[in-house]
């Protein structure tokens, strides 16, 4: 059976740098409170006119080629990850088809906000698995900033979440022991409510309407439950984490890397002290971009990648948790 291997990594964020004491002129917050609570010193806001969520993904999705060394040609599908989509349809997967003058190859878009770049990297696993395609693109790219309540009533999620993209590309390989060797993915929809964004949605359409002909808000916002969030993040990174490296026989003290979603520094913190993995075990830039969402883990871990800090034999591990719930891992042999 054909194994499916990371063969280029790439990222782009945007230029504008949103500090936290550009933050505290917008909203009631301090520099103080969003670094203790968050890990975040600043993070990068869009540039309308020059960035969208698909243009961010291509530019990822062609650094990412050219750390493979390969053309843009030889993509045989795209996958891509977002819960900021530039349109309600279709998904961005077709618009990156197009950017890259690429031949009518298919194109899937994946919603499962945090949990997105993983559960792509999956179903690209199987589909190169079973020998369907040879080159797969997994895409994630977010723009956030633009759905934010940036007044006060929405400092909690404003000083936490910023856009970016990353892209990987992988390729089938007969090379063993190498590569994708096992994912996971959960979800439990129960908890949807916990962290969501309810409108514009078919549910509320005829609600909306009649709201903004009466001057009324609609429900636009994000909402976030942080305190419940925070619980469950930390048990199911650790959980979903040992599910990876149980099913390969391995343990915590055998990751040479972990990369996980840049939920909030404090998370990564406890997730990294439960699995006892020492600072350079564990690739945080959350500091610098804040969480991008689907995005995050690939900018992570083409950062990581070029840092040189993910060699030939690595064994790495992604692991995300976020709105759905969902959460995943991929454990991987570089
Ligand atoms: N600046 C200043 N004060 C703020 C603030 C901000 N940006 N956001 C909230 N506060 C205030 C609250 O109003 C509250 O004030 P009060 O005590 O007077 O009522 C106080 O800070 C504590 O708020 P609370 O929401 O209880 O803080 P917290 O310790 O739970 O931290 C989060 C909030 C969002 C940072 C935290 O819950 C969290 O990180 N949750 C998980 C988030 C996450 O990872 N999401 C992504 C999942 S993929």
């Amino acid at each position: 059976m054909h194994r499916s291997k990371i063969i280029g990594t790439g990222h782009y964020v945007p230029d504008r740098v949103i500090t936290n004491s550009d933050l505290e002129e917008m909203m009631d917050t301090t520099d103080e409170w969003i670094v203790e609570r968050t890990g975040v010193h600043e993070r990068r806001w869009f540039e309308a006119g020059k960035d969208t969520v698909s243009n961010m993904g291509t530019r990822a999705a062609k650094r990412a080629l050219d750390n493979a060394e390969i053309q843009a040609s030889e993509v045989d599908f795209i996958i891509f990850a977002t819960l900021s989509p530039e349109y309600y349809f279709p998904g961005c997967g077709v618009l990156v088809q197009d950017q890259l003058n690429l031949d009518t190859i298919g194109a899937l878009d994946i919603r499962n906000q945090c949990s997105g770049f993983i559960y792509g990297l999956s179903v690209a696993d199987q589909f190169i698995k079973t020998g369907m395609y040879k080159t797969i693109l997994v895409i994630g790219s977010e723009i956030q900033s633009n759905i934010m309540d940036k007044s006060s009533d929405g400092r909690a999620m404003a000083v936490i979440f910023g856009d970016g993209a990353g892209a990987v590309v992988l390729r089938a390989t007969e090379e063993e022991g190498t590569g994708i060797l096992s994912t996971h993915m959960h979800s439990q929809g129960k908890y949807a409510a916990e962290l969501t964004v309810k409108e514009p949605s078919t549910l509320h359409k005829d609600q909306i309407l009649k709201r903004l002909i009466d001057g009324a808000e609609a429900d636009i916002y994000p909402y976030m439950n942080g305190k419940f969030i925070f619980k469950q993040a930390v048990e199911r990174f650790s959980e979903v984490i040992h599910e990876a490296l149980d099913e390969n026989e391995y343990q915590p003290s055998d990751l040479d890397m972990l990369i996980p979603h840049q939920a909030n520094l404090r998370i990564s913190q406890f997730t990294q002290r439960a699995l006892g993995l020492t600072d350079d075990k564990v690739w945080n830039n959350i500091q610098k971009y804040g969480n991008t969402t689907g995005a995050s883990i690939p900018i992570a871990l083409d950062e990581a990648h070029r840092a040189g800090k993910i060699n030939d034999g690595d064994l790495v591990c992604l692991a995300s948790f976020g709105s759905g719930l969902t959460w995943a891992s991929a454990l991987i042999r570089w």
